[in-house]
């Protein structure tokens, strides 16, 4: 099986990896694709979210799922390829051990996006990572608020820059965060509605790319 290796990395605290590596893992799986998640932050924001999705929805909701406890990256990394299309890692913010290691292991860094300075120095900081001949890598806007000028300009501004941005943006909106709260991702929940419509489209994309 040949299977891709997404880290979700950002240097940027708060920029939205958890969320984007939750809703992603799901959305892949709504595709059909058979998926692994890890969680390299000490933070562990996504096995808490995964904890409830597996209590609330049952083994059969279960990832195939590795904490950053005792975190062997390669070694599981491979047995996890081996049995999966995708495995999603989720990172820590700042370069710490486990995300350039995560980064290392990648064949797709996504780096969500939000519009503001902080977040696109970072984004340079985090690209920075980033071994460009051997991995891929995609930017995503995050939290983009209805009819911002700004994003456009963003995104005109990166492509000048030859970064590759995803076509689909993620808006800010509360579903994303019930769904989780739900233990579940926005296109499982709510597939229909524009959030879902939004991860649906970038797991698509994703799919093309990776
Ligand atoms: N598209 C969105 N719309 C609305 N809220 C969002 C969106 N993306 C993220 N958030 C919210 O922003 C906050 C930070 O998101 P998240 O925890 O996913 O970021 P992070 O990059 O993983 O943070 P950290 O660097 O601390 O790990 C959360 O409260 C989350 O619900
Ligand atoms: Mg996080």
């Amino acid at each position: 099986m040949t299977s891709k290796v997404i880290a979700v990395a950002q240097q940027k605290g708060g920029a939205g990896k958890t969320s984007v590596a939750a809703h992603l893992a799901t959305a892949l799986v709504s595709a059909g694709k058979s998926v692994a998640l890890v969680d390299v932050d000490p933070q562990e924001s996504l096995t808490a979210w995964h904890s409830l999705r597996v209590d609330q929805h049952g083994d059969e909701a279960a990832f195939d799922f590795s904490t950053c406890e005792g975190w062997k990256a390669p070694a599981q990394i491979a047995q996890m390829r081996r049995n999966n299309d995708f495995v999603v890692i989720d990172t820590p913010p700042h370069a710490e051990t486990a995300a350039r290691q995560a980064v290392r292991e990648a064949d797709m860094v996504l780096v969500p996006l939000q519009l503001s300075p902080m977040d696109v120095w970072a984004m340079r900081e985090t690209l920075d990572l980033v071994d460009r001949e051997k991995t891929g890598f995609l930017l995503v806007l995050n939290r983009v608020p209805p009819r911002a000028k700004t994003a456009d300009e963003l995104r005109a501004q990166l492509k000048k820059e030859k970064l590759p941005v995803a076509k689909a943006t993620l808006g800010n909106r509360v579903a994303f965060a019930s769904s989780l709260m739900q233990g579940l991702g926005i296109t499982e929940a709510a597939r229909t509605s524009r959030a879902g419509q939004e991860m649906a489209a970038l797991a698509k994309e994703i799919m093309k790319k990776a």
